[in-house]
């Protein structure tokens, strides 16, 4: 087989690369390791900056999420039971859009075959060959089937595990990587959530964090130490331990009912360099991971994309390099921005097993000024509607 651009991995990054180049006529094709149902079951991020939320107008793929889409103006930072309210509104003029990353992969899965859009679906022993040259192909091995595709450029879209990073020469790369000493122990339940914006708490017990997924759908979160394991928290010990974390105010407001899913995910900052090795290019968790308690996740995979797609289009429309060549650095200074925003909101709203009384001192001047501190507050609005992207990027991606 023979494409223009072959993408490893059919997530959030994946599927919206692919759909990005199909709309602009450039050929593509995404090798997935995993099942359709499996990707499509996968439980994770919530919240959408209107980085992400314009390019799935832009696609014309936001009908179910202008339906369904919750606009939130602003959450809280919970600490000894005081709620601080940031409103991201005033501060910023922007909304952020509650919407499951599950929904937003279902959607783009949806709408693939309608846009000429191939997933290959279960492809195992995938590996990429010759990316420092112009002929890069990928292998696989499909239905039992050895399978090649030859394509001018690779995109690692294959998330933290996947092969296209470990594809980079270990000379041609570095990494920076910061893992915490806890996780997050993940509820999904359909009852109501117990607020109508998100609250992010720093309790002595731990961090707790009340989402949601609809009017009738929540997610929470609590801190739990890294050896603790999900049969260790039958569902009453976790809603005990959310209304003891969330406080005595939000606390009569939680419902509680069985869970449609419960998981515990590891916390870490990670970030290699470059995201450009050749004619491989990496976008999303393939590159950088981040801490959940900035929600950026999701939306550093689609200003990746928002930046990969523009230089691959203008390459393959013009033959022009420019953007491809300064894909990394672009799409690293953003990176890297968020990075550090999830870092400072991971260490003020958590508490560390090795901090001491200063540190929680530190904790406390910090949440009183930014209670205090409009300057404060809009510095962390902005963090969380999310950075500017690059602005003739921007333009083109309204
Ligand atoms: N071959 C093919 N596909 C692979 C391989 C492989 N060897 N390894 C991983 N994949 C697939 C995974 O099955 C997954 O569907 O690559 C995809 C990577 O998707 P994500 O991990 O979701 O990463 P990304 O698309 O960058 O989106 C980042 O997803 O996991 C969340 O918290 C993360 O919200 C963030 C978002
Ligand atoms: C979620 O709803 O899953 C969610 C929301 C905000 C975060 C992290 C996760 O910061």
């Amino acid at each position: 087989m023979k494409t223009q651009v072959v993408i490893i991995g059919a997530g959030p990054a994946g599927l919206l690369l692919g759909h990005l180049l199909r709309q602009a006529n450039v050929d593509a094709l995404i090798v997935e390791r995993q099942s359709r149902a499996h990707v499509e079951g996968r439980i994770r991020a919530g919240v959408l900056e209107d980085t992400t939320t314009n390019l799935l107008r832009r696609l014309g793929l936001d009908e179910r999420l202008q339906r369904e889409g919750l606009p939130h103006t602003g959450f809280s930072l919970a600490d000894g039971g005081r709620l601080i309210r940031i409103d991201v509104l005033k501060h910023t003029g922007r909304p952020v859009t509650v919407y499951g990353q599950t929904e937003v992969t279902q959607d783009l899965i949806k709408a693939a075959p309608e846009r000429g859009i191939d997933i290959l679906w279960e492809a195992s022993d995938v590996a990429l060959h010759d990316v420092d040259t112009a002929a890069p192909y990928v292998t696989f091995q499909e239905g039992g089937n050895a399978r090649r595709i030859d394509a001018r450029f690779v995109a690692g879209c294959d998330g933290f595990h996947g092969p296209s990073r470990k594809a980079v020469p270990a000379s041609a790369g570095k990494h920076f990587e910061r893992v915490y000493p806890f996780g997050w122990l993940g509820i999904l339940a359909d009852v109501p959530p117990c607020n109508d914006e998100l609250i992010y708490a720093n309790h002595p017990r731990g961090f707790a964090l009340a989402s949601m997924r609809s009017p009738t759908r929540s997610r929470y979160y609590v801190q739990v130490s890294m050896d603790e394991r999900v049969e260790d928290w039958p569902d009453d010990r976790l809603w005990n331990e959310l209304e003891t974390r969330l406080g005595a105010e939000v606390a009569p407001h939680i419902t509680r009912g069985p869970a449609l899913e419960k998981s515990i995910a590891p916390l870490r900052s990670y970030v290699f360099e470059p995201m450009r090795h050749g004619s491989l290019f990496l976008a999303g968790d393939a590159a950088h991971i981040v801490p959940p308690t900035g929600a950026k996740g999701l939306n550093l995979a689609a200003s990746d994309v928002a930046y990969l797609s523009d230089a691959l289009i203008e390459y393959f429309r013009d033959g022009k390099t420019g953007g491809i060549d300064a894909y990394s650095e672009r799409a690293l200074a953003r990176v890297w921005k968020s990075e550090r925003f999830s870092w400072q909101l991971t260490k003020l709203m958590h508490r560390f097993p090795d901090d001491g009384p200063f540190e929680r001192r530190m904790q406390v001047a910090e949440l009183e000024y930014i209670a205090s501190s409009d300057a404060a507050q809009k510095s962390i609005a902005e963090n969380y509607v999310g950075l500017p992207l690059q602005a003739d990027v921007a333009r083109r991606c309204q």
